[in-house]
């Protein structure tokens, strides 16, 4: 159809328009039918006390989330700055959810217990007064300002209608008490909410007031929730699992000498129980505070029956490929190959975490200060480390050691 009759005539116009509105409709609202299969269940969260509640509207009224996000992704850099990436169920009480989108501060998600509470006091009255450099506004009001807790019941009551569990029969209280515990169930009655509000004040004093309740206090027992709900520190022992290794499907030739293979892994075995040193003891019966630790390399692909195991899975720098490439005419490497890490819980085999690593080794090998002729070096250098041992031994060092970051992260361990 050509292009002219569509515009010339308004009925098709319309009815095309609609087509292609409802398509764009459907894709968006399909997948919120499904919702409630993504998020999965995780012990430890819990809706907010309403003292934490009157913090997050203080929260959404500054327009705090205008600077700082609160959304870890599952990133390398991410985790090592922030800590454990954010899971959707750890932000399924919050509504609207302050996911952010700008990051002229530094994300917040996983902020509770970084700082003390007179820090937090501090820093929202006057930040300059505990970091120099800052160009975060002064909320200096937020100690003058009595809260204001006259609507907080309404407040939790509009939140129960979006499926925020805050108890008002007697069956929906026994239910938190059940999930929750008494004392958490007893702060999120909504019959109960200002007096827990107050007591939950008093008993932490989080503005540095002795008998007053400021919108500071509010706002800091929220920043000191943040992200420590779900405990993620109590896996301190591994069970390791038996390293395995796979063929990318359309691999040609599959032989791997298996001798060879096995000297690989039990190299990799070792190294990473090495690199988890003292701070996390391998075991191999499972326990609710054992992680399972499942390694397995991936995608390798053979290109010549005759390679050596080393050659095969060692993943390859792309600028490395170029350079070769240039000079030979074709290009030695074969590899996609992945290292993955899968970390579950070794009761439940609930998945905690999952770690991809597919250019492990790329920055080792080139000495940039000396430009391309670096490059050059690293490359011949890249050929002649690889046919050996060396190479691949120094390749599982860096990921063991990587790997062992990341649990640290996870943890929440600095
Ligand atoms: C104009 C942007 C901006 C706004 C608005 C803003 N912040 Fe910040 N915030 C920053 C910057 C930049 C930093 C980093 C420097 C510093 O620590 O002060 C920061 C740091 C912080 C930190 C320390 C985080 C850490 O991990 O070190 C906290 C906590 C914080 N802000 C809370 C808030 C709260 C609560 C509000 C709302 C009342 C708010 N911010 C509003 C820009 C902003």
């Amino acid at each position: 159809m050509r292009h002219e009759n569509i515009e010339t005539n308004a009925g098709l116009m319309i009815l095309l328009v609609l087509v292609v509105i409802s398509i764009g409709g459907l894709v968006e609202i399909v997948p919120l039918f499904y919702i409630n299969d993504t998020i999965e269940k995780v012990d430890g969260v819990r809706p907010y006390t309403p003292l934490e509640l009157r913090g997050r509207d203080i929260y959404v009224r500054e327009g705090c989330y205008l600077c700082h996000s609160q959304q870890i992704r599952p990133f390398r850099d991410e985790w090592l700055r922030y800590g454990h990436y954010s899971l959707a169920a750890e932000s399924k009480y919050d509504h609207p959810f302050q996911w952010g989108s700008k990051r002229t501060g530094p994300d917040l998600a996983r902020l509770g217990g970084k700082y003390s509470n007179e820090w937090h006091v501090q820093h929202l009255a006057a930040p300059r007064s505990v970091v120099p450099e800052s160009i975060m506004p002064n909320y200096p009001w937020l100690l003058e300002n009595e809260l204001d807790t006259s609507d907080i019941e309404g407040r939790m009551r509009a939140l129960r209608i979006t499926g925020v569990p805050y108890s008002v029969t007697e069956t929906e209280y026994q239910a938190n008490v059940e999930t929750y515990g008494k004392e958490i169930a007893d702060m999120i009655d909504v019959s109960l909410a200002s007096q827990s509000l107050l007591a939950q004040a008093s008993a932490n004093d989080f503005d540095g007031l002795p008998g007053k309740v400021t919108e500071m206090e509010a706002l800091v027992a929220y920043l000191q929730v943040l992200g420590t709900m779900v405990d993620f520190s109590k896996y301190d022992k591994i069970l390791l699992d038996r390293i395995t290794v796979w063929y990318k499907g359309d691999a040609k030739y599959k032989g791997i000498d298996p001798t060879k293979l096995k000297a690989l892994t039990d190299y990799f075995h070792d190294a990473i129980v090495k690199a988890l040193g003292d701070a996390y003891p391998v075991v191999d019966t499972p326990g609710p505070d054992v992680l399972r630790v499942r390694i397995a390399l991936t995608d390798i692909v053979p290109t010549k029956p005759e390679i050596t195991v080393a050659m095969a899975v060692i993943p390859y720098a792309t600028a490395a490929d170029v350079v070769m490439g240039g000079k030979s005419g074709h290009s030695p490497y074969l590899g996609e190959t992945a290292m993955e890490g899968e970390l579950l819980d070794s009761v439940t085999h609930k998945q905690l975490g999952a770690y991809v690593d597919r250019k492990l080794g790329k920055k080792y090998h080139y000495d940039l200060s000396k430009g391309t002729k670096g490059i050059e070096a690293g490359a011949e250098g890249y050929v002649d480390a690889y046919s050996t041992w060396g190479y691949a031994k120094a390749a599982f060092d860096a990921w063991a050691k990587g790997f062992r970051e990341r649990l640290d992260a996870m943890r929440g361990v600095k």
